[in-house]
Parts: structure tokens; C-alpha cells; sequence
């Protein structure tokens, strides 16, 4: 894939609906980018940096865990400290993968969380330089697992998170905190993401391109990002009134404002999205569901309480006189889309335009890239 470098820039973020986030950072906001492809996910997290220390030396690091619904993975970054225009290009010195799946899976033996923090940590007090780790910041950042774990029991989220904090506060770095990033926040990322690495926000508009309207030439990529339990779409639309407020972000930039249309459809990632085609399809069988969405010959035996155990199922919820049930795979393209068509909801839209489920959606504007 195309994108393989990890960098950031530091602005301010204007988000009045986002104060929570102007909290959580302080007065300058560095954003740390990270575009992953073989992971499939976009990390990049808000750390918030004192900008007005005095540096005794050129180099700085960052630690940023991208907690997704599947894995987690620990970044490091380093930056020159001196950043010209408070903007400067990072590069990414590690990724590391925690052995295990997302922290949300940790909720029932939270005294886990240390070991499954372990590993990569002791790696990054290796890879950051002795004498740095004081004014390292650490930043987890956690998505749509932890938001369906958020719904299910409030408590137990935060316990998580709790026992998260705790543990990466033993080590010697400066620990910054750890919380669910919204819906908002995540699409926001993703579009500067890609927009920040294809150079969209630093480019001059091209004499060729010099009209009076200069915005052809500043257009910039829309983002699709495809995670486990859900799924980002963010733009810039053509008709700057975006109809519904939740919908909309404005950014200040590198001196350029952007009206960016975003949402997060949670339970729509691939792995939530699965689940519910298989809570619908299992309703009216007999514990052996002929699915056309797997190959031919494919077998597998699911229990029917993990199924309806997240929150993305329950509206497909039944009693059912079986525990377990069999899937077997059958194979058939036009079946299979006809099944998974069902889990979108077009029959109703509030706006002038919906994607589904009643959720608005301009008129889809320039090219975008896609993150799975
Ligand atoms: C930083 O700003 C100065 C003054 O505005 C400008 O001359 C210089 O080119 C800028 N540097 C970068 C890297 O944009
Ligand atoms: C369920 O029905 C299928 C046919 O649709 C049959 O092949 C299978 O043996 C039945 N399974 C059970 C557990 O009764
Ligand atoms: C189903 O649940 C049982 C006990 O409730 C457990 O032992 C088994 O591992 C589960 N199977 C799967 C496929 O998760
Ligand atoms: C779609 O949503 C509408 C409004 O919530 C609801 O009345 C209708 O039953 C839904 N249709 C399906 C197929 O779920």
C-alpha cells in the first residue's frame, strides 16, 4: 500500500462540541499520525505536549497505544524538538503488537492487563533513551471495542481503563492518560491521516491552478476506514451547511479552515457487522445455518451467548432452543449480498439525503482513501 510513513504536526483544534477533548490536551495539541497497513488501522491519537519547556536537547519521543476493538499496538515517535512553525515530520522508530486481543476482552480478568501490557513497554523503556523517558509522553487512545464494552457496563469500562492507567503509570515515562476517543474524534484522525501523508495540507496551490476560486487545486481526500466494530466516513462536502450538527467537525489548519462532514457507524465494522448478519440469519433455523457468506466446506460451531453478548445484536435477539450453533458455509455472492443488504436500514431518512439507518449523508464529494 501507498502509505507507510508515521509523522505529525501540532496545531490548535478548535472543537467547541468537543471540550472534553480541550481538557484532556492542554493549550497545544500535537497529533500524532500513525497509518498502519498491515494492521489495517489508522492510530493517531491527540497527546498533549507543554510546547513553551525549554528543551535540553534537538529530540523528542512519544508513545501512542491504538487500543482498537481486535489488538492493540504501541507506537513510538520521534521529532525534532526545535519544530519549525510549529509543525515538523515525525518518524515512526516502532510499532509493537500486544500478544492478545483488545483491552475490551480484558474486562473479566483485568489483573491480566499488566502482563498484556508487559512485553511492548518494556521494549519502548529499551528503544527511548534512558534519559528521555521522564518527558516521554504515553497516550493509549481506545475505539469502538471499548465504546460497545462502554454500553454494556459503564463500570467495567472504566475499570479497564483504570487498570490500564495504573499500569502504564509504573513506568518511568510521563503518562498521559487513557480513555475511549469518540466516533468524531476517530473519523477526524483518519481524515488527517490520509490528507496530512498525501500532503494536502502543506500543498500551494499550482500557478496552472491560480483562479479566482483556488479551491480545485486544495481539494482534499475523503477517508473510509473499515475497523473491527465500527466503520469511519469522512469528507469535506461540497455544500459547506452540514444538516445535522453531530455530523459536523471544523478544523483550523496549517491557516485554513475545513468544514468536514464525519460519522462513525458503531456495530458496522467487519467483525460487529458479521455478527449481526449471523443473529438475523440464525433466527427461524434449526442450530444449522447454511450461510452464503463462507466458502463452500467451511465449518464452524458458534455459541449462541458469545453471539448476542455485544450490544450490536440486540436488536436480532431471540430465545432460541439451542446453545450452540453450526455454521456452514455455502458460498454464494449474490445470497450473501442480499443478507448482509438487510443489515442497513433504508426505508427512513430525517434529511435531505441519509447513507442508512436515518443517519445524514451530503452528497458524496471527491476521491477518497480507504483504510481496512
Ligand atoms: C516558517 O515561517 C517563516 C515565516 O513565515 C517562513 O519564511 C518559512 O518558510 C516557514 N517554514 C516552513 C518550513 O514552512
Ligand atoms: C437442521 O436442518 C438441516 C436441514 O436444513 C438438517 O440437515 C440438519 O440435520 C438439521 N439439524 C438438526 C440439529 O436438527
Ligand atoms: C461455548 O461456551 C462453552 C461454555 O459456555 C465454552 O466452554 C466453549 O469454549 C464456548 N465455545 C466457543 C466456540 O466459544
Ligand atoms: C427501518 O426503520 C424504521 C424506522 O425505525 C422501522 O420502522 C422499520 O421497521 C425498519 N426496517 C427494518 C427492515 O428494520
Amino acid at each position: 500500500m501507498m502509505f507507510s510513513q508515521q509523522r505529525f504536526f501540532s496545531t490548535d483544534l478548535p472543537r467547541p462540541e468537543e471540550s472534553e477533548l480541550k481538557n484532556f490536551c492542554s493549550r497545544n495539541i500535537l497529533i500524532i499520525l500513525g497509518f498502519s497497513c498491515i494492521i489495517a488501522v489508522i492510530a493517531l491519537i491527540a497527546v498533549g505536549l507543554t510546547q513553551n519547556k525549554p528543551l535540553p536537547e534537538n529530540v523528542k519521543y512519544g508513545i501512542v497505544l491504538d487500543a482498537g476493538s481486535s489488538h492493540t499496538s504501541l507506537y513510538i515517535y520521534k521529532w525534532p524538538a526545535e519544530k519549525e512553525n510549529d509543525t515538523g515530520v515525525v518518524h515512526q522508530v516502532t510499532e509493537c503488537k500486544l500478544k492478545g486481543p483488545g483491552i475490551s476482552r480484558y474486562a473479566q480478568k483485568l489483573s491480566e492487563i499488566d502482563i498484556y501490557l508487559t512485553a511492548c513497554m518494556v521494549r519502548a523503556t529499551q528503544v527511548v533513551p534512558k534519559s528521555r523517558h521522564q518527558e516521554t509522553p504515553v497516550y493509549l487512545g481506545a475505539t469502538a471495542g471499548m465504546r460497545l464494552l462502554r454500553i454494556e457496563n459503564e463500570q467495567l469500562a472504566d475499570k479497564v481503563l483504570a487498570a490500564v492507567a495504573r499500569s502504564l503509570s509504573n513506568y518511568h515515562f510521563d503518562f498521559q492518560g487513557a480513555r475511549i476517543i469518540t466516533g468524531q474524534e476517530e473519523g477526524a484522525y483518519g481524515w488527517i491521516t490520509i490528507n496530512y501523508l498525501l500532503g494536502k495540507f502543506t500543498q500551494k496551490p499550482s500557478w496552472l491552478n491560480l483562479k479566482p476560486n483556488e479551491d480545485s487545486a486544495l481539494e482534499t481526500y475523503g477517508a473510509l476506514d473499515l475497523g473491527g466494530a465500527s466503520t469511519q466516513i469522512t469528507f469535506v462536502p461540497q455544500d459547506k451547511k452540514i444538516e445535522s450538527p453531530s455530523n459536523a467537525l471544523h478544523f483550523r489548519l496549517y491557516g485554513r479552515d475545513y468544514s468536514v462532514y464525519t460519522h462513525s457507524f458503531l456495530c458496522y465494522g467487519k467483525d460487529q457487522a458479521l455478527r449481526q448478519k449471523l443473529a438475523k440469519d440464525i433466527q427461524g433455523t434449526n442450530g444449522t445455518l447454511r450461510d452464503p457468506c463462507f466458502h463452500p466446506g467451511y465449518e464452524t460451531v458458534m455459541n449462541v451467548s458469545d453471539l448476542y453478548s455485544s450490544p450490536c445484536t440486540k436488536r436480532y435477539e431471540r430465545t432460541l432452543p439451542f446453545d450452540q450453533f453450526q455454521i456452514q458455509g455455502t458460498g454464494n455472492y449474490q445470497q450473501c449480498q442480499q443478507s448482509i443488504l438487510q443489515l442497513f436500514n433504508t426505508s427512513y431518512c430525517p434529511y435531505s439525503h441519509c447513507s442508512f439507518n436515518g443517519i445524514f449523508l451530503p452528497p458524496l464529494h471527491g476521491d477518497f482513501g480507504v483504510s481496512l
